[in-house]
């Protein structure tokens, strides 16, 4: 994260806050208003006109949704067949401790992000209820070693854990994608899953997207570094050392759900160990 136009990086991760007003306005996280606050709580209370807001933003409320049912599935899937822990790489305002928390029971939420979206996570989620069990990690995935700090949080690989990168990827260079893909590989225990998104420009929607919607990121201060097509996602995940479950993107799932019309260019990711 750099300084963008509407703030500064040590405010913490501006996307992280337009994301979740989506999810909150498309109908998939009920958290949305109480984390950010009573002028966007305001503006949720009675969402109207969903499929124009969608139309005038190149389709990304749907995407959104549609990103967030996918994750979900796998989160489900994965708690369901024993994973002991929940793992949020680049956690931002996501909801699903408190949307998970019947599932998860006693299980625990690492909860790992850049320090200035962490400190601005603890911030807004002050009057939701705490979970004593979740685990806070500070961490720059462009500088720091995640492996080494999710080892000393706790995480013994051997066991099974959710892992879940959502809307992140496209913020990282390829070196520092490759890094925690690798790292996801050599912390995931036999049943571990992987749930994460990318961006990628073919077709000529795609590009057209990845233009504007990377302008409107640069104001953000949040560069669109990584893309990748989506043939090259198998080879991807098999140098790290991940097997392909399933390749879908936000278009697909949009339609399948009822969502309106999603994004084919975000690819939507289901991995697990090799
Ligand atoms: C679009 S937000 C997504 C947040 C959350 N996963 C969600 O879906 O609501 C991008 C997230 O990536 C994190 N991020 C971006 N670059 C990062 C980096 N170099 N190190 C750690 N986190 C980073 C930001 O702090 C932010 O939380």
């Amino acid at each position: 994260m750099k300084p963008g136009l509407l703030g500064r990086s040590s405010r913490g991760s501006r996307t992280a806050e337009v994301v979740c007003f989506l999810r909150g306005l498309a109908g998939v996280d009920p958290f949305a208003g109480e984390l950010l606050g009573p002028v966007a709580r305001l503006a949720l209370a009675r969402p109207r006109a969903l499929p124009l807001l969608n139309l005038a933003s190149g389709a990304l409320l749907a995407s959104i949704a549609a990103r967030t049912r996918f994750i979900d599935d796998v989160v489900t899937a994965g708690l369901d067949a024993g994973a002991v822990r929940l793992v949020l790489l680049g956690a931002g305002l996501d909801a699903r401790p408190w949307r998970f928390a019947a599932r998860l029971g006693q299980r625990p939420v690492y909860l790992v992000d850049h320090p200035a979206s962490a400190e601005n996570r603890a911030r807004r989620s002050r009057t939701l209820p705490t979970r004593p069990q979740d685990l806070r990690i500070d961490v720059d995935f462009a500088r720091d070693d995640l492996r080494a700090r999710l080892r000393t949080a706790g995480l013994t690989p051997g066991s099974p854990s959710v892992f879940v990168w959502e809307g992140v990827s496209m913020y990282l260079t390829e070196a520092a994608v490759r890094q925690t893909l690798a790292d996801i590989a050599a912390l995931a225990g036999p049943g571990s899953l992987l749930a994460f998104d990318l961006w990628s420009d073919a077709g000529l929607i795609s590009r057209l997207s990845h233009v504007l919607g990377g302008l409107g990121l640069d104001v953000l201060g949040e560069p669109l570094r990584f893309w990748c097509d989506a043939d090259d996602v198998a080879p991807l995940l098999a140098d790290a050392g991940l097997a392909l479950d399933t390749l879908s993107n936000t278009a697909a799932v949009a339609r399948g759900a009822g969502l309106g019309f999603g994004h084919p260019g975000m690819l939507l990711v289901r991995a697990s160990r090799i």
